[in-house]
């Protein structure tokens, strides 16, 4: 398990303990750098041979523009670029189990397209919803392409948007206006879905028998099923993102094997890669 706060993790870390004395391992990062992710995804690498599952759920809703000082966009880094990152590092790993599961948690299918290569670090975007919104939308790429790529493997790859829950992500949120954060204590309490009710269907997904075939599905709370919308499998733009996170990650993926494990991208975009699968 990765996250930012240490004293937090390893209070988790100590609760799964107390669960199941299997051996937990957390490893604390800044996924905002991809210089860290890379670091993080070395160690997962140096202390297992084989991943059953990677669930990917770290990140923030922003809705103004920051820079790491790596010069990326912060949200963009976190939400998604840290994700390519880690799968390009981890799917070898995840290849060598009898069913590797990644399961990208975010916004699935809910975020319209509003990606701009010519200014990917959003250096002349405007703030709002879009910020976050983008790096959501990024995922659905993402999973839609990497689902893709990895038919006829034993991986599958599935996107969750787990339903509106009583997390920490608004007091978490950067950049919402005054009057939304005044409401935050109020939305906190009309916000019925708990974390664990929303944790159900990406733990069903990483880990259930029955969730076998799913590859490149999206799936909402309660394990509902969610149509991948068109724009998601547009495989102009899954080129594009492709290219352009390759070329931001280029430095680490020097440290990962031949292409990280993925196939190139196939000719025929149209099939979904659940049917081929
Ligand atoms: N809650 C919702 O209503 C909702 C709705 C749709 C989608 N989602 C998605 O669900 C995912 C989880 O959100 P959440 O609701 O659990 O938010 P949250 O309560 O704010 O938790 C965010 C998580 O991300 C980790 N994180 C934040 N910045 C990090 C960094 N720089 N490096 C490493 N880890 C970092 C945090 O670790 P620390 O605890 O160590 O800071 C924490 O575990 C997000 O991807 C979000 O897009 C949530």
């Amino acid at each position: 398990m990765t996250a930012a706060d240490r004293e937090r993790g390893e209070a988790v870390v100590a609760a799964l303990h107390a669960i199941h004395p299997a051996r937990h391992l957390f490893l604390p990062a800044d996924l905002s750098l991809l210089a860290d992710t890379d670091r993080v995804a070395t160690l997962i690498a140096a202390s297992t041979r084989r991943l059953d599952a990677a669930v990917f759920c770290a990140g923030v809703l922003s809705t103004i523009p920051e820079w790491t000082e790596e010069g990326l966009e912060r949200a963009l880094a976190l939400n998604y670029l840290s994700r390519f990152l880690l799968a390009r590092r981890l799917i070898p790993l995840l290849r060598a189990a009898p069913s590797g599961r990644l399961v990208l948690v975010a916004n699935a299918g809910r975020y319209k397209d509003s990606l701009d290569f010519d200014d990917l670090q959003h250096r002349r975007g405007r703030r709002g919803l879009a910020v976050s919104g983008r790096t959501q939308f990024a995922n659905d790429l993402l999973a839609v392409e990497l689902a893709e790529r990895l038919i006829g493997t034993r991986v599958e790859v599935t996107c969750v948007f787990p339903g509106v829950t009583r997390t920490e992500v608004f007091r978490n949120a950067v950049g919402l206006p005054r009057l939304v954060r005044l409401a935050v204590p109020l939305l906190q309490h009309l916000i019925r879905q708990t974390p664990e009710e929303a944790a159900e269907t990406p733990a069903y997904l990483a880990g259930d028998e029955r969730a076998t075939g799913t590859n490149g599905m999206f799936f909402g709370p309660r394990r509902k099923v969610i149509a991948v919308p068109e724009r998601a499998s547009n495989p102009e733009r899954r080129r594009l993102l492709w290219e352009a996170s390759e070329a931001l990650v280029a430095p680490y993926l020097a440290n990962a094997e031949g292409t990280g494990g993925v196939a190139a991208a196939r000719p025929s975009a149209g099939s979904s890669p659940a049917e081929a699968a």
